[in-house]
């Protein structure tokens, strides 16, 4: 009975901030029931979702969790992929997870690229388990998360896919143009793993403790969250802390599998364990690579603060120490703390002329509805049966579509008007042959050969004399040699122009990614020992090189500060500006 009121007091608290449209998609790949887990996530399996792949479980003894245990292979095609539907110019948190687990008992993880909507992200050697997290703005109606074989042999799998709708306020201080790939999300102090319901948006906050450090739990019964990052209270109920003022905390960057090639973004979370009384004060601040980094930080009692930078240029080796400061009587401490990467200036997408047309012939033809994603990007990964050209955003420059058993009437995709060729020969194309296929401005070839057209031949084509043309094999087809009467213009235009597969031209804002490498962090640890030490490492030295300026920090009244190197140079590295108020 508590529970269910517990229960209902979470969904009530969800909907209150369920706003316009709120995606929360849990997908199970390769699982052909849903079930809802521990956290009541609902995880619905993928079978009506996409029509490619098949299902397979891993082998018994590298079983992580049910949503883990099943995923899909693909075999076929360049890229496969998942569409979700979400708000056009909303932010989500897109993830994705690989468990391997020798499904085909050869014991050969395979690498392949994952893409998303449009985008590449990574490339995944899946010779681990590996969860990679992106937080953006959509472009379009439609998210789409695509794997791409790269390698021979080695084919593209996936495990599960989530996605969840944040506030556009998370991580708010990066261009709307980029995605945030994750690298690491610690609560510290903790060794439970934090996630939905406790974090509203499903980040999964992963647990921390010191080593050498103290684990400390909050003595506040609440903590206001309402910053923009909105971060769970369960996060900033715990924290390490510094034995004694004489010794510092210090922050190594996470050990992730690819270079740096990325600038990082990176949250600290500060929230005051016990209430200081008039006579202490627990002051410290950030140094980085032990040279000063940020003004004083007072962490409050019941609230929180976080410290962002962003475009921060770094290289594995770069550490962080929080640093008692001079008139400090309480050592420091640190509850949580969020590392991403920026990723590349995010895609446009394909020209939506061209996404139109692909729709509606997609809409004509079932078969080609297993096609999913952007249709040319990221090159080379389009579609089997189109090229494109190199525009920032592509044109669709080549149909190719003989000998795909098409049957039934051509839709009308004038709006393609970058075509040069189109081939469409031997299949069962009846009908009549389209008038617009004459006025494409850029055709130079066109066979139709081997079907069934009917009826005579447009006058936009009979004329074109810059058109490679080819019509034999329609024996139903008026010309010269078979002539017949001039049928009535029957010209089915089924000019619909479906709008359904959303890749718009965006408008607005754009992303910020994340890559996660949970997975690895998590077995490091592992193999280190049984303790989790997350980014710590704890520092003998004294806090020498503390002195300096002390200052009133330099908050805003979100409760979020910009970590700032020295008066001058306010922001390390040129971070991007502040964007998007709706
Ligand atoms: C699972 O079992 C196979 C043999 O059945 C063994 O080769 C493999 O190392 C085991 N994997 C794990 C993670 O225990
Ligand atoms: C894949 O990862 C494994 C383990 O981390 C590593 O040994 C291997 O070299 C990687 N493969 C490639 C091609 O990077
Ligand atoms: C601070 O703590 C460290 C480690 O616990 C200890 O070695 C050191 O003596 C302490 N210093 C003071 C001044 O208490
Ligand atoms: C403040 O708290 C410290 C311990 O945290 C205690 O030693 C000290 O006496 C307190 N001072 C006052 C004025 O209460
Ligand atoms: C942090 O970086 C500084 C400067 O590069 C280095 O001297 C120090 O040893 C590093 N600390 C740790 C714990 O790696
Ligand atoms: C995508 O659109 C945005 C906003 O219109 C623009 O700033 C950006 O340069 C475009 N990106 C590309 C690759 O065309
Ligand atoms: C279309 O693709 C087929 C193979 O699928 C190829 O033989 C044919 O040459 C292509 N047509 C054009 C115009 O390139
Ligand atoms: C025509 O396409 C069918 C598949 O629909 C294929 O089986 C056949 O071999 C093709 N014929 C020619 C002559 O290419
Ligand atoms: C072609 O499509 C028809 C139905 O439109 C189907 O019965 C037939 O099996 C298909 N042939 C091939 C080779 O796919
Ligand atoms: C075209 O073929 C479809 C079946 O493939 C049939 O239903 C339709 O009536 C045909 N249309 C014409 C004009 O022949
Ligand atoms: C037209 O097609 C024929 C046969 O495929 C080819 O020999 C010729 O070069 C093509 N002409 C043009 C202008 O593309
Ligand atoms: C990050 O910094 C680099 C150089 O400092 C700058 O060229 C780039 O535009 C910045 N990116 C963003 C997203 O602010």
């Amino acid at each position: 009975m508590a529970d269910h009121l517990w229960l209902l007091i979470v969904l009530l608290s969800l909907c209150a901030i369920s706003v316009l449209g709120d995606v929360f998609v849990s997908i199970d790949c390769g699982a052909s029931r849903s079930f809802t887990d521990e956290n009541s996530i609902v995880w619905k399996g993928d079978e009506d979702l996409i029509s490619n792949g098949v299902s397979h479980e891993v082998q018994s003894n590298y079983s992580i969790s049910p949503v883990m245990d099943t995923l899909r292979v693909f075999t076929t095609r360049k890229k496969n992929c998942y569409s979700i539907e979400a708000e056009k110019g909303g932010k989500v948190l897109v993830r994705a997870s690989f468990n391997y687990g020798n499904y085909d008992q050869k014991s050969t993880p395979p690498i392949f690229d994952l893409h998303f909507d449009g985008n590449f992200w990574i490339t995944v050697n899946t010779s681990e388990a590996k969860i990679y997290e992106a937080i953006y703005f959509v472009k379009m109606k439609v998210i789409s998360v695509c794997v791409a074989q790269t390698r021979p042999g080695n084919f593209p799998f996936i495990s599960s896919l989530e996605v969840r709708s944040v506030d556009s306020q998370v991580n708010r201080n990066v261009d709307t143009n980029y995605a945030l790939f994750m690298n690491a999300r610690f609560a510290y102090g903790t060794s439970e793993t934090i996630r939905f319901p406790a974090d509203a948006y499903d980040r999964i906050w992963n647990p921390a403790l010191g080593n050498g450090l103290l684990n400390m739990k909050s003595e506040a019964s609440v903590i206001d969250v309402d910053i923009p990052n909105n971060p769970p209270q369960e996060v900033l109920k715990h924290a390490i802390m510094a034995p004694n003022t004489s010794q510092m905390i210090t922050l190594g960057l996470p050990i992730i599998d690819y270079p740096f090639r990325y600038p990082l973004y990176i949250n600290w979370y500060f929230s005051e364990v016990q209430e200081v009384n008039s006579t202490d004060i627990r002051s410290f601040r950030v140094l980085e690579n032990m040279l000063p980094f940020s003004l004083a930080i007072v962490p409050p009692f019941g609230k929180v603060t976080v410290y962002f930078i962003s475009n921060l240029t770094a290289t594995p080796a770069t550490n962080f120490s929080l640093n008692p400061l001079g008139d400090a009587t309480l050592p420091p401490l640190i509850n949580a703390v969020e590392v991403y990467s920026i990723s590349d200036a995010l895609t446009n997408g394909t020209n939506n002329k061209d996404v139109e047309g692909l729709v509606s012939l997609q809409n004509a033809f079932d078969v080609l509805k297993e096609w999913g994603g952007d249709p040319c990007l990221p090159a080379p990964y389009s579609w089997e049966w189109i090229s494109c050209n190199n525009d920032p955003m592509p044109r669709v420059t080549s149909l190719n579509l003989t000998g795909f058993n098409l049957s039934g009437q051509l839709p009308d995709f004038r709006n393609m008007d970058a075509l040069e060729i189109i081939d469409l020969h031997n299949n069962s194309l009846n009908g009549s042959v389209p008038d617009f296929l004459g006025n494409l401005p850029n055709l130079k070839q066109l066979y139709l050969a081997d079907n069934q057209f009917s009826g005579s031949i447009p006058r936009s084509l009979s004329i074109n004399s810059n058109l490679n043309l080819s019509l034999t094999g329609n024996s139903l087809l008026c010309t010269n040699a078979n002539s017949c009467r001039e049928s009535n213009k029957n010209d089915n235009k089924t000019s619909k122009l479906p709008v359904i597969l959303g890749i718009t031209i965006p408008i607005f804002f754009i992303s910020v990614a994340v890559m996660g490498f949970l997975f690895i962090r998590h077995n490091r640890h592992k193999a280190n020992g049984p303790s989790h030490t997350g980014d710590i490492s704890y520092n003998i030295n004294g806090p020498s090189s503390t002195r300096g300026t002390m200052r009133g920090g330099n908050f805003d009244d979100k409760g979020v500060t910009e970590l700032t190197r020295n008066e001058k140079e306010r922001f390390y590295g040129s971070p991007s500006p502040l964007l998007t108020e709706d």
